[in-house]
């Protein structure tokens, strides 16, 4: 076996992906190891969404080198969106690489390194055949855990003016839904029991079936549900403007879509929305979560947020502290503004201040934990159906998920894992939730 070792960094789409990469070189002979030393081949999957991201595979690439060194036949291979956006300066920048491939070429990584064993030089693809990729995808056989990731989506259209993944993922592109399902069932065959639906805009979702028929992301869930031993559904990162009517219905009527949403928001300020060429308000947003909450009242929301946009004024971040205080989420994950290149907000001129910045992210993030552990505390005292996904650290302990996504740490037997069973909930360490077993509730399909 030639060992293969993958660094993934960035969102759960190149999660998604280092695993489709795997199953395409496990043919080749190549199998997952947990360290570079001694590997045949490395890719870095990487993410170039804020500079620090981006960063941290320069100085990986560094590390490498020293192993390359060691063992000159070791493959380098520079995956995702840093590939993507700076793949021609990277083969100048650090030598060690052997080949760089965007997020919409990867597909094509048995033939670059055929291709890399018959010619000298780097090997370098960049292109956008989204199309392409997804029908050469071989069929799942990494392991994808009992709650597995499965990309719908890809893409965006919307070129918020400080994001990069329009240009580094390209135009929108949906997967067929036939082979959604198809893999979908796969995934259950080989043990998953609930379905992360990932797309960079999952709600933008617009496939089309074999008979023409366009599908919108509600059809798809409700088409999902049905599927034998897929217990849960969950879907992200959703845009507030494709939050239509009938993905709010599901929410109300579908019981495996689980109640809980990451839906970001970025700012509470018209204003720095209007400068993100977000297209949707503040009210607009709040608008959004109450029509959730009428149909599902016990849903939860996770947001993501940027602080020291350019010409962000103290008005402007009170009304995002204001927002946060409004709508009370569970889980949130903030930012400060990072200048990507070839991002219009990156040539902006108002900027605000590093101190600044520092200074309102703490602040928004002790509002934002606060809210978490607000939420994490209500749940002591209730019973919740937790799906239980791996090991935890302590002799026979067990941890899984709530609907709302909380990890649960139980005690019990190995046979938990894989199943849905009552736990009433006991204490909050950090942001896991501890509690028991209920006796006899234990049930391996939901209730
Ligand atoms: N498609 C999703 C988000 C993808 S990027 C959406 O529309 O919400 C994930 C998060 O990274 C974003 O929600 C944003 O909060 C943050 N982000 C993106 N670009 C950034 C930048 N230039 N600086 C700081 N944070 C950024
Ligand atoms: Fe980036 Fe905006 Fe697209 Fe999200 S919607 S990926 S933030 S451009
Ligand atoms: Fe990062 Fe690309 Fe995902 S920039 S967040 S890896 S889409």
């Amino acid at each position: 076996m030639k060992k293969l070792f993958i660094k993934t960094y960035g969102c759960q789409m190149n999660t998604y992906d280092s695993a489709r990469m795997a199953d395409l070189l496990a043919p080749l002979g190549y199998g997952a190891v947990d360290t570079p030393e001694g590997a045949d081949m490395v890719i870095l999957n990487t993410c170039h969404i804020r500079e620090k991201a981006a960063e941290k595979v320069y100085s990986e690439l560094g590390r490498l080198k020293a192993l390359k060194r060691a063992k000159p036949d070791m493959l380098v291979a520079v995956a995702g969106c840093v590939a993507q956006a700076e793949g021609q300066e990277m083969v100048a920048r650090a030598p060690v690489v052997d080949m760089v491939v965007g997020p919409q070429s990867y597909h094509r990584l048995p033939e670059m390194i055929a291709r890399h064993a018959r010619e000298a030089g780097h090997v370098l693809e960049t292109d956008f055949p989204a199309l392409e990729k997804f029908d050469s995808f071989p069929e799942v056989t990494s392991d994808s855990g009992i709650s597995a990731f499965l990309t719908v989506q890809e893409g965006c259209d919307k070129f918020c003016t400080f994001c990069v993944v329009p240009y580094t993922r390209g135009p929108e592109h949906s997967r067929s839904p036939e082979r959604i399902i198809a893999e979908a069932k796969a995934l259950a065959a080989r043990g998953a029991r609930e379905i992360m639906l990932l797309g960079q805009n999952v709600n933008a979702y617009r496939g089309t079936d074999s008979h023409g028929r366009a599908w919108n992301l509600a059809r798809l869930i409700e088409a999902l549900a049905k599927v034998k031993d897929i217990w849960r559904i969950r879907y992200t990162t959703s845009h507030p403007r494709d939050m239509d009517d009938d993905l709010i219905a599901a929410h109300g009527e579908i019981e495996k879509l689980m109640p809980f949403l990451h839906l970001p928001v970025q700012s509470g300020s018209d204003s720095v929305l209007a400068a993100m060429n977000r297209q949707h308000s503040a009210d607009d947003y709040r608008g959004l979560i109450a029509r959730l909450r009428a149909v599902r009242p016990d849903i939860a929301f996770s947001s993501d947020f940027i602080v020291g946009f350019p010409g962000e004024s103290e008005a402007d971040f009170e009304a995002t502290m204001a927002l946060v205080r409004e709508i009370k989420f569970a889980q949130c994950f903030s930012f400060k503004y990072s200048p990507r290149p070839g991002t219009p907000a990156a040539a902006a001129k108002k900027l605000v201040a590093e101190t600044v910045k520092n200074e309102r992210l703490q602040r928004l993030q002790t509002l934002l934990l606060d809210q978490q552990d607000q939420a994490n505390l209500a749940a002591i005292g209730k019973t919740m159906p937790v799906l239980f996904e791996k090991p935890g650290r302590g002799k026979r302990q067990w941890v899984g998920r709530s609907p709302w996504l909380q990890p649960v740490h139980v005690e019990g037997a190995a046979s938990l894992l894989g199943t849905i069973a009552d736990v009433k909930i006991a204490c909050l360490t950090a942001n896991s939730l501890h509690g028991a077993l209920v006796a006899d509730a234990f049930h391996s399909v939901p209730a």
